[in-house]
């Protein structure tokens, strides 16, 4: 069956490629384990840019050259925009901790944080500006980034001498800010997974194929002081399928949806000079391309939003579902609560650290919630509500969805704002 690419435009969102019918049924047939070397084929990653040979050779005389410069194809992760991943470290104080919190993962880089410090203690706040619309149109992906920033907040303070006590939504959940953070001194205390705030990055490229035993997962996950959030590791080849399966079908929608697809494609960050400029969103240097596709993606003529569904989807089905040793699902009772959702994030970015520690790639991957939040808010029948609750154990909810596994190659940085636009 042939895929819907279009054969001129330059695809690169990162979340992105087949029709419906072509990613359930296409070359490759549905997702399963792994059984062959999980590295995507050059032709594989040149159908999914929507390239055929030609185009390549004319990249191939250096007749783009021009382009090469242009689109920082020669420094990926280069510039000011990734200094914050080198400066972490050096801030003093609620600085330094601050400067450690905005280096969190979060929903498409939207960064949607800001900081009120004081001499004693740091307020979090939301940035209402700062959502992906109808793809998380309850804002549950946003209190999870906030409450991922708020556990690398906890451990830049305690890496620095400071004890930090936490009540989240001190004025309510309708209040502005998220969390207040009231410090006394203490003695430094650094950890791996402090070490490990700098070297974690979403790795959306292909795993290696050996498995993931279920005492490596559980020694990844430690949700003390974090109430009502756990997880529930999906290892078994058939819901492994099936889950997978699930995330591609969501994908497939999620670009089907007009309104979802322009929301999301809204926060890819495309050119060079655009990630050096804005600092934010989604890039094609943290798509997981090898090197050579990732110089090859940035010859080409700019994206459109079509071409980046296509790209997205093409990775879900072919590199992300096929290579993912273990998909970690957080679930809760209420996942909707803002509460719930916080814990989640300090949840997640604990796991996420703690991997990254022990040399392990993790991606979290949530079409399918963010399916389930569409259709509950437009009043759609609840199609992937109840195929994920068939995944999951009775009673608990999808929070945020993951997948892990080992690395074939460095996860690149995502663009950070610099710590003074974000304090205020
Ligand atoms: C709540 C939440 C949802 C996310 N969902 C996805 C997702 O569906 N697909 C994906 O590739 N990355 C996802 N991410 C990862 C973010 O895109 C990533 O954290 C952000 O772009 C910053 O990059 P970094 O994690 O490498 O620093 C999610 C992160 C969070 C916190």
């Amino acid at each position: 069956m042939s895929t819907t690419v279009e054969p001129t435009r330059h695809p690169l969102h990162p979340r992105h490629p087949l029709t419906r019918s072509a990613a359930a049924t296409g070359p490759s047939g549905p997702a399963a384990p792994v059984t062959r070397d999980p590295r995507p084929s050059r032709r594989h990653v040149l159908r999914a840019f929507g390239l055929g040979g030609a185009t390549v050779v004319v990249a191939g005389t250096g007749a783009l050259s021009c382009r090469v410069f242009d689109s920082g194809a020669l420094s990926p992760g280069g510039g000011h925009a990734y200094d914050p991943w080198q400066q972490w470290r050096e801030p003093l104080g609620l600085m330094g901790a601050v400067a450690c919190a905005i280096l969190a993962a979060n929903p498409h880089n939207t960064q949607p944080w800001t900081f009120h410090v004081t001499d004693t203690a740091v307020d979090v706040l939301a940035d209402p500006t700062r959502t992906i619309g109808t793809v998380d149109p309850l804002l549950r992906e946003q209190h999870i980034g906030l409450g991922c920033a708020l556990e690398n907040l906890s451990l830049g303070c305690l890496a620095r001498g400071l004890r930090p006590t936490i009540t989240l939504l001190p004025d309510g959940v309708e209040g502005g800010r998220v969390a207040h953070v009231a410090l006394v001194p203490t003695f430094p205390a650094t950890s791996g997974l402090y070490d490990a705030i700098g070297r974690r990055h979403t790795d959306r490229g292909p795993y290696a194929g050996q498995p993931l035993t279920a005492t490596e997962l559980a020694a990844l996950v430690n949700s003390t002081g974090l109430d009502g959030v756990s997880v529930h590791w999906v290892t078994e080849p058939s819901q492994k399928a099936s889950l997978g399966q699930l995330l591609v079908d969501a994908a497939t929608a999620l670009t089907h949806d007009e309104q979802q697809s322009r929301d999301s494609f809204a926060w890819f960050t495309g050119t060079h000079d655009d990630v050096q400029r804005k600092r934010d969103g989604l890039t094609l240097d943290a798509q997981g391309l090898s090197p050579l596709m990732l110089s090859l993606g940035k010859l080409l003529p700019p994206y459109s939003r079509a071409a980046g569904d296509t790209f997205w989807v093409d990775q879900t089905l072919t590199v992300q579902t096929r290579t993912a040793s273990a998909y970690g699902v957080i679930t809760a009772a209420h996942a909707g609560d803002r509460f719930t959702q916080l814990a989640a994030g300090r949840l997640l970015q604990r796991i996420h650290l703690t991997a990254t520690d022990r040399g392990l790639a993790l991606q979290p991957m949530n079409q399918i919630t963010e399916r389930i939040d569409r259709e509950r808010t437009t009043g759609a029948s609840s199609t992937f509500g109840q195929h994920f609750a068939a995944l999951l154990p009775i009673g608990s909810q999808p929070v945020l969805t993951f997948r892990v596994g080992h690395p074939t190659q460095d996860a690149r940085p995502s663009p950070r704002r610099a710590l003074a636009d974000v304090l205020r």
